[in-house]
């Protein structure tokens, strides 16, 4: 059975628009809360692939979407490298920026805790419905970086943005980073997952050189590497908050097949960049809790400009928790029933 997600990303002539919503499995869903309060810590939740893959389904089963993103987190790479991440309740994730410090140059790789998200994988694939496609994930090294020298959530992420004037350092950061993202990725493909996304959440804080060096290239580097052992997987790139000039650099420079962006490019500016490669957006989160006629004018104006074929709708930014479920079904509703 075709997937329509996945003959948009191969540029297969269709003439329909596939939806997924970043963040589809959370807090605004109550079955989601209820399995959550089963585990002490986010982070049992990930690791437990019982859990784990009941609620990567849980969306699916409420509603009409195109693709499953499997449950799990961007900082769990920083756990397996000995960060030991921990998720405050109200304060978001805390990690043990020290230790990166004292071990920079023996930072390595453990697999026990990361092989139970291809564990989580191989189940949610078993039991997947055969038209949607399944989405495995990590963060680009600058973003993943910037929490791993920051220790925490940050606006500026100031401490990470000092170690840019450092580059041997940062460089000895990153190689390790580009090599843990590469393994783990892979490892998420041979369980099973058949289109990856990578989430460059804090793109938007590097100037133009800095993103061309700290974004644009990791992001290239890792591309190759997987399409050189997996030509056919398809690779979303979602560099946030960044200029329209430096999302049109990173479509040409990096080998993604799609670039997701956020709410802050225009309409007729992905107009532009569809004409490049396809790409994923761009609702605001916003106005997904809004719901109304604001959410049908902004979600039918991004239909009406976008060509389909070439596109596939989500939200510029991870689904909020307050988001009244009704409203989800609503924009499916419109995404899936938008004629020409
Ligand atoms: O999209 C999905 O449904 C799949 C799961 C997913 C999660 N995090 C689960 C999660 C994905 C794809 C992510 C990516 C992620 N994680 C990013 C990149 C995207 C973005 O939002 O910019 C980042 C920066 C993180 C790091 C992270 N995880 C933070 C800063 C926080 C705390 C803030 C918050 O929203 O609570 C998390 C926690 C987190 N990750 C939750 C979920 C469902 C909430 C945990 C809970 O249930 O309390």
């Amino acid at each position: 059975m075709t997937k329509l997600i996945i003959e948009v990303l191969n540029k297969k002539t269709c003439n329909l628009t596939p939806i997924w919503l970043m963040r589809q499995a959370g807090r605004y869903l109550p079955e989601y809360r209820e399995v959550r309060n089963k585990t002490e810590s986010f982070l049992d939740l990930c690791y437990n692939p019982k859990l784990a893959s009941e609620v990567t389904l849980q969306p699916l089963r409420r509603f009409d979407l195109d693709a499953a993103i499997i449950f799990a987190d961007i900082l769990l790479i920083p756990d397996s490298l000995g960060l030991k991440v921990n998720f405050v309740q109200g304060q978001g994730p805390l990690l043990d920026s020290e230790y990166l410090k004292s071990n920079l140059l023996k930072l390595k790789l453990k697999d026990d805790k990361l092989n139970k998200i291809y564990e989580t994988i191989t189940i949610v694939k078993k039991s997947l419905p055969k038209n949607i496609a399944l989405i495995g994930f990590a963060g680009s090294p600058w973003t993943v970086a910037a929490y791993m020298i920051e220790g925490k959530s940050s606006k500026k992420f100031i401490n990470a943005k000092q170690w840019l004037d450092d580059e041997k350092r940062l460089s000895i950061l990153f190689d390790t980073l580009i090599a843990s993202t590469v393994t783990y990725l892979k490892n998420q493909i041979e369980a099973g997952a058949e289109i990856i996304q990578l989430f460059d959440s804090w793109a938007g804080i590097l100037d133009d050189d800095q993103f061309k060096k700290w974004s644009i290239e990791p992001t290239r580097k890792i591309v190759a590497e997987l399409k050189s052992r997996y030509p056919n997987i398809p690779i979303i790139g979602f560099p946030r908050d960044v200029t329209v000039h430096n999302a049109l650099l990173y479509t040409k420079k990096t080998g993604v097949d799609c670039i997701s962006v956020d709410y802050n490019i225009k309409v007729n500016e992905m107009k532009n960049i569809q004409k490049t490669i396809p790409v994923q957006g761009n609702l605001h989160p916003d106005i997904l809790i809004e719901g109304g006629t604001k959410m049908i004018d902004s979600s039918l104006e991004i239909m009406e400009n976008m060509d389909n074929g070439s596109h596939i709708f989500n939200l510029g930014h991870g689904i909020l928790p307050q988001t009244p479920i009704q409203n989800v079904i609503d924009l499916i509703d419109i995404v899936k029933n938008y004629k020409k």
